[in-house]
This record gives structure tokens, C-alpha cells and sequence, in this order.
């Protein structure tokens, strides 16, 4: 089915700028479907992690990997405002979330074949009565063609702030200039990479998150939505 009969909103941004959080929010008020692409790439990171432990995502054969990211077994359940994550019978939902997990991801997202073994999978997510999908890609790979496609930003140091505190509240202790440093390495793969690199598609609405809490983001975005759905 062509991307243009059910419609599509991309969000995409850099890490930490909150796009899940607003994907579900936007969702939420439509009732529509999801796509976490992220998630796909922190699951074949875990997977690759489980089965080649310590081994660096450029050290393994492409080969394997790609068949890893085409045969994984994932379902998803939107459940309210939550989505939970299921790798064979297994709730993956935290596990995945970790920095090293995200650290993983980036490494793993650079690799052309590993991308293109994810993209049908991605596609299939499109689904009556519409979708709300979040990564770095959407809008300039996965759905160029949709019908809304809104980049989210926001300085390393406000987004790692946010993680900090996110962290803090879940009794984890962490280091908020390391935070700082880690979004900036990942900020810089993800932008520089050859494949799909994180940018702003030409057509996209671009909106500054650092002074803006969710309801406001979701709020202005939901403007766009009632301009352009
Ligand atoms: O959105 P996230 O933090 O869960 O994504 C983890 C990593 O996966 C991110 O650093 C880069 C990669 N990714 C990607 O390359 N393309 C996407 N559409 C989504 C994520």
C-alpha cells in the first residue's frame, strides 16, 4: 500500500529530545499506531550484545548481523500511554532502554545492510488509521512520503538534563557531565554517518524544545496536525 493512502507523521530528532514521549502523546489523541524505530535497532543491539559479548559492532560479521535484524521475533503492545516490547516471549521493555543499549544502537546504525534489513520491517508498522513514527530517519528514508513531518531539537546539555533527572528519579546515580558527553558522541555518529544520517528533511517543521515542557511540545505539534491531517 502506498504511504500516501494511510497517513503518516514523522518525528524525528536527535537523542533525549523526548520524541517518544510526544509519539505516544500525538498517538494517544488520534488513535493512531506507533512506530518506536529506535527500538528496533536497541533490539538487534541486544541481541548482537547477548550472543557476541564484548565484541565491538564492527568487528562481527555484517552478514550474521543482518540476518539477526531480519529474523527478530518482536511483537509490540500499546498499552494506554506505554508501549511494551516483547523479544520471543521475553518483556524487553526496560532492558533496552539502558545508555549502553543506545550506545549500541548508534553503532549498530550505521551499517547500510543492517538499515536496509529494518526498513520493510519498519513500513509494516503503517496501519489504518494512521501512524505516528518516531527516529532519526523517518521522514527522509522510511516515509518520505507522509503527510506531517516534524524535527525535534534540543541542546545536548538541556537533553542530557533531562536524562539526568529521569535517572535521578529512578534512584540511578549518574554523572551529568558524562551524559553531556555521551549525547555528543551520539549526536555525532548519528548526524555523520554515510546511511541515513540524522537531519531535518527538507520539507520538515523544525521545533526548539529547550524552553518547552511535553504538553507543550505535544501541544504545538498537534497545531501542525490540525493544519496539515
Ligand atoms: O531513538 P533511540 O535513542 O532509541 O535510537 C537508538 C539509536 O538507534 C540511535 O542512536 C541511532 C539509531 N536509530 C537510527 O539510526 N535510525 C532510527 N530511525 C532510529 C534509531
Amino acid at each position: 500500500m502506498s504511504t500516501t493512502a494511510i497517513p503518516v507523521i514523522c518525528l524525528d530528532g536527535p537523542s533525549g529530545v523526548g520524541k517518544g514521549t510526544i509519539c505516544l502523546a500525538v498517538a494517544g489523541h488520534l488513535g493512531w499506531h506507533i512506530l518506536d524505530s529506535g527500538s528496533l535497532y536497541r533490539i538487534t543491539a541486544l541481541q548482537f550484545s547477548r550472543l557476541f559479548p564484548d565484541m565491538a559492532a564492527n568487528a562481527v560479521d555484517e552478514a550474521q548481523l543482518v540476518e539477526m535484524a531480519s529474523n527478530l521475533s518482536v511483537s509490540y503492545r500499546q498499552i494506554n500511554n506505554e508501549l511494551v516490547i516483547m523479544l520471543n516471549e521475553e518483556d524487553i521493555t526496560q532492558l533496552i532502554r539502558s545508555e549502553k543499549m543506545g550506545e549500541k544502537a548508534s553503532q549498530i546504525a550505521v551499517i547500510p545492510s543492517v538499515r536496509e534489513a529494518l526498513l520493510a520491517r519498519q513500513r509494516a508498522f503503517l496501519q489504518a488509521p494512521g501512524l505516528v513514527a518516531d527516529g532519526r530517519d523517518m521522514g527522509t528514508v522510511v516515509f518520505p512520503e507522509s503527510v506531517l513531518k516534524i524535527y525535534l531539537t534540543a541542546s545536548p546539555e538541556e537533553r542530557a538534563k533531562r536524562r539526568y533527572k529521569q535517572l535521578k528519579d529512578k534512584g540511578i546515580d549518574v554523572n551529568l557531565s558524562a551524559l553531556v558527553e555521551e549525547l555528543r558522541v551520539r549526536d555525532d555518529r548519528d548526524m555523520n554517518r554515510k546511511a541515513a544520517p540524522l537531519k531535518p528533511a527538507s520539507d520538515a517543521i523544525i521545533i526548539d524544545t529547550s524552553t518547552l515542557n511535553i504538553e507543550q511540545v505535544t501541544d504545538e505539534v498537534m497545531h501542525w496536525v490540525d493544519q496539515r491531517v
